[in-house]
């Protein structure tokens, strides 16, 4: 009795294994799912139509299904074995254009700041492999600022020993934009960054950042007595937006030092110039007299 069951559940074991591995395994020896690529806008405006691409590589298989999550929640299938093909799932803020949806891409209409995440893409072969592969991708939907950075500083002219002192502010923006100092072609690091609302009640939750510059002078920071300071104000690859000033260095006045020598020296030569002619008045009417 003990022994047939034994040998029962080494049959069942067995079934089991054959079964997954005709599940994972592929007997036709050829096709197979690979390259599932994602392309998906790192940044999108509010408003803006959105595609998203999914591309994918079958060699030969056939499609089971195209499933798209926002988060993990599926908005969007495609089943090329079922009619229709689409189906769409409903999920707050998401409008499928799904006569321009299907089996490589989805088109996102109005996309509002709730629709910024991640995303996924899973593709399935169909029977016998039903090798399924996913691919994720993030986007971001971003309120771009609305004029370039705005740029201010102590003062224009310094000396080596001085501190220069500035900051600068980019208009506001969701999500608050990255500020960049750039001192004679150099990257700085800025001596503070901080975000204030724009106002607590904005819809948009739009910030403005401003970040601080201290910088002391030394010799080797000017070239040739100038001082060229930016920022740099980007989000994302939607917007890169400078701010620029020429600042002048505070040297000895040497030139000036210079000419007022020359001048005196002019001036003592037309003394003696002057002396001269007066002389030679004097002996002239010494002798005509
Ligand atoms: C898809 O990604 C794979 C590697 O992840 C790469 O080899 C292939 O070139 C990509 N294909 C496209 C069309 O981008
Ligand atoms: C920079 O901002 C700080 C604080 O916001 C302020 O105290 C300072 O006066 C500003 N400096 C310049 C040069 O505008
Ligand atoms: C800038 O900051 C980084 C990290 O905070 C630090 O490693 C680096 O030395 C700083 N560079 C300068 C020029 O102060
Ligand atoms: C700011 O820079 C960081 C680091 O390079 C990057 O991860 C982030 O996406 C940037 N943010 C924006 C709004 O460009």
């Amino acid at each position: 009795m003990r022994r047939r069951r034994n040998n029962l559940s080494i049959i069942r074991i067995c079934s089991l294994l054959v079964f997954v591995g005709a599940l994972c395994g592929n007997p036709t020896g050829v096709g197979g799912l690979r390259d599932v690529n994602m392309t998906v806008p790192v940044a999108v405006s509010p408003g803006d139509t959105v595609t998203l691409h999914c591309s994918y590589d079958l060699e030969g298989d056939p499609l089971y299904t195209v499933k798209w999550y926002k988060g993990r929640q599926e908005f969007f299938r495609y089943v090329p074995k079922e009619l229709p093909h689409t189906r769409v799932f409903p999920l707050p803020g998401v409008n499928v254009d799904v006569s321009k949806s299907g089996a490589n891409q989805v088109v996102l209409l109005d996309v509002q700041l709730e629709l910024a995440g991640k995303y996924r893409c899973e593709v399935s072969a169909d029977a016998p492999t039903f090798h399924t592969e996913v691919v994720v991708s993030h986007m971001h939907v971003a309120y771009l600022p609305e004029g370039d950075p705005k740029l201010q500083v102590e003062k224009r002219r310094y000396a080596v020993g001085d501190t220069l002192r500035g900051n600068c502010s980019s208009p506001a923006s969701s999500p608050p934009t990255n500020l960049t100092w750039i001192i004679n072609g150099k990257r700085m690091n800025a001596s503070f960054s901080k975000q204030d609302a724009v106002r607590s009640d904005d819809p948009q939750s739009r910030k403005v950042t401003t970040i601080g510059l201290e910088l002391d002078m030394d010799s080797s920071i000017f070239q040739t007595g100038k001082l060229r300071v930016q920022c740099v104000a980007t989000m994302f690859q939607l917007y890169r937006q400078e701010a620029e000033t020429i600042l002048e260095e505070e040297r000895p006045r040497l030139a000036s030092v210079l000419g007022t020598r020359e001048s005196s020296l002019g001036s003592a030569t037309r003394w003696r110039g002057a002396w001269w002619l007066l002389s030679a008045l004097a002996l002239l009417s010494f002798l005509t007299r």
